[in-house]
């Protein structure tokens, strides 16, 4: 079944997904809309987009639900292995033993640069005193970083020495998969946060990632979150954002 978006219609959902979460989603953009946020009209039983801009308008619940369908959350393990290399070399042997090494993955999607990092503190850091904490605006995304069970392809670029430790191979009902190994939960949190506001309650943190994520936003709104983001940085912190 198709439904026609206007761009009347785009416009307003521009506006409204802007206003929220900050993303500038481009003319280019429409069909895609179009066709996610289709399955929530059916499911409605609405024939216009119009009636679920009035529902979206007064309902913050499914507002979420529009953020969950538009919101881009592509990611990988060790994506950049650049990064990992520094975090391990340059940040972890100049942390001082006796305080408790923070990391934020300030736009974790289904959580995977968050258990990336979460393997290489388990196995360079003292003691386990370490904590990861992983946010996203998306919903689902979260509910799946909590579970952290990922396709096995997905393990192709960890490390073997670490792939060994934390991937346990899935059987039966969850062949072709992998969890991560529980005990990394432990020291993992994730949380729904959005970067247009000031994240208080998440603490301050050693090393902050904001990585993938600028790309959707515009200068105004990339200064502001990146203005949020370091209030979260402890003095002499590091801040990653690309
Ligand atoms: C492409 S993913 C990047 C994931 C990971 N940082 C990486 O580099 O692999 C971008 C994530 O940013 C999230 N996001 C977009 N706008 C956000 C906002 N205003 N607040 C918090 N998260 C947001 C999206 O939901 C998505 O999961």
């Amino acid at each position: 079944m198709a439904i026609n978006l206007k761009d009347s219609e785009f416009r307003t959902i521009q506006k409204i997904v802007f206003s929220e979460v900050g993303i500038d989603l481009q003319d280019s953009k429409k069909h895609l809309v179009q066709s996610r946020l289709l399955k929530r009209l059916l499911f409605y039983k609405f024939d216009s987009y119009v009636d679920y801009i009035r529902l979206i308008q007064i309902d913050a619940h499914e507002r979420v639900e529009m953020i969950n369908l538009i919101s881009t959350n592509e990611t990988y393990f060790f994506r950049e292995i650049d990064h990992f290399e520094y975090l391990q070399k340059n940040i972890l042997p100049k942390h001082p033993l006796k305080s408790k090494f923070r990391f934020w993955s300030a736009a974790a999607s289904v959580g995977a640069e968050a258990y990336s990092v979460a393997m290489l503190l388990d196995q360079k850091v003292a003691r386990s005193d370490w904590e990861v904490v992983g946010t996203d605006i998306n919903t689902d995304v979260i509910k799946k970083a909590r579970v952290g069970l990922y396709p096995e392809k997905w393990s192709d670029k960890i490390p073997l020495n670490l792939k060994k430790l934390y991937c346990l191979k899935g059987k039966g009902s969850h062949e072709g998969q992998f969890m991560i190994e529980r005990s990394l939960l432990n020291n993992i949190d994730f949380k729904v946060g959005n970067l247009m506001q000031y994240n208080s309650e998440v603490g301050l943190f050693d090393v902050i990632w904001l990585r993938n994520v600028l790309i959707y936003f515009d200068d105004d709104t990339k200064q502001l979150v990146v203005d949020n983001v370091i209030k979260n940085l402890k003095l002499g912190g590091y801040f990653l954002y690309l």
